[in-house]
């Protein structure tokens, strides 16, 4: 090999951005159907074959470990759904190079596996909670039971997965009051809660549209002390802020308002073994196939440091045009 590749660190791209967190998608199934995820009638569900075995997945994430990955999330589809992901979040447990391992999750399955998950190694769950409406929570999740949610953010908090992000994505009909109840809630609990408030993404194939935080944040601001947050917000896209009276952070994640790209330090791997680095492009290229096809580390190592160095500068979407996300977040997880 030329000796280009040793004056560039190995999961560096172009502009100088570094890539130690990586978001592998276990499955593109899930027990819910989010109108801002998933068409009503869901996704066409991969065939067994195309998903890569939870084998494969290690084999791979060890490798994104020996060259610079620190951080791994656990995503879908919903991860709990997929038969041995309790096994594999244990092997990754013990992956020495590992300094953080998180699951992203609607939370309806976590009750009863929350304290395995902790005792496997997982460090914190993201867990989705649109709404603290029943009627809401089902109509957004086209038939969830809010109190199965409930369950398993409580039992995440009592196994110690803490801080607990609640991530709501904000939809055109969110009202002020419903984001108040929200921090309200989280509010009993300032240090295990983290209420996080996401920009809808509009995806293609799926209802959803586009929208703005702005007008949220205002109304927040309007209701609570909010203060901006002195600690780092760590390397993430949302910006925080706290409650002044309990100290509960409150984070805003703006990808259309405020494009967070040149700052993005995040890798995905599909649960089909693809390697996407920018969830505006349609890039990405099978690991799995070179994998089954017995490409040597070697052969690997070289596809995988060519996509990053060509990972694109950002994505086109934004308030003021009509710029769709190509790649389903039932695929990417987020
Ligand atoms: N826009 C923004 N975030 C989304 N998510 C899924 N779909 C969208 C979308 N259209 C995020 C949610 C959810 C996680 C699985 O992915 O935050 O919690
Ligand atoms: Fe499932 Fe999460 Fe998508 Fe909702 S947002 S359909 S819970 S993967």
């Amino acid at each position: 090999m030329s000796s280009r590749w040793d004056e560039i660190s190995p999961l560096s791209d172009r502009t100088g951005r570094q890539h130690s967190y990586l978001r592998v998608s276990v499955t593109d199934r899930c027990n819910q159907r989010c109108t801002y995820c998933m068409p009503k009638q869901g996704v066409p569900a991969k065939s067994h074959d195309e998903i890569l075995r939870f084998e494969e997945t290690l084999q791979l994430v060890e490798l994104f470990v020996e060259l610079g990955v620190r951080r791994v999330r656990i995503t879908g589809g919903e991860p709990l759904v997929r038969r041995g992901a309790m096994e594999f979040i244990s092997a990754l447990g013990k992956l020495s190079q590992l300094e953080e391992i998180s699951l992203t999750t609607n939370g309806t399955l976590l009750a009863a596996r929350a304290q395995a998950l902790a005792d496997s190694g997982l460090h914190r769950v993201n867990v989705s909670l649109d709404s603290l409406r029943p009627d809401r929570y089902e109509r957004i999740t086209r038939g969830g039971d809010l109190a199965d949610a409930i369950a398993g953010v409580q039992a995440a908090r009592a196994a110690g997965l803490t801080p607990v992000k609640l991530n709501t994505v904000v939809l055109p009909d969110l009202q002020p009051d419903e984001a108040r109840e929200i921090i309200l809630w989280c509010n009993a609990a300032p240090r295990d809660f983290i209420p996080r408030f996401i920009e809808c993404m509009p995806f293609q194939d799926i209802a959803a549209a586009g929208t703005a935080l702005t007008d949220l944040q205002k109304a927040l601001q309007r209701q609570f002390a909010l203060v901006p947050d002195e600690q780092v917000s760590g390397d993430g896209p949302a910006q925080y802020w706290r409650v002044a009276e309990t100290g509960l952070r409150v984070g805003f994640i703006a990808p259309l308002t405020q494009h967070f790209c040149a700052r993005c330090n995040r890798l995905r791997l599909t649960s089909d073994g693809r390697l996407v680095t920018c969830l505006g492009h349609r890039d990405g290229i099978s690991l799995r196939d070179l994998l089954r096809g017995g490409a040597s580390r070697d052969e690997l190592v070289n596809a995988i440091r060519r996509t990053i160095l060509d990972k694109p500068r950002g994505h086109a979407c934004a308030m003021d045009n009509d710029e769709l996300f190509p790649n389903s977040m039932s695929e990417m997880g987020g």
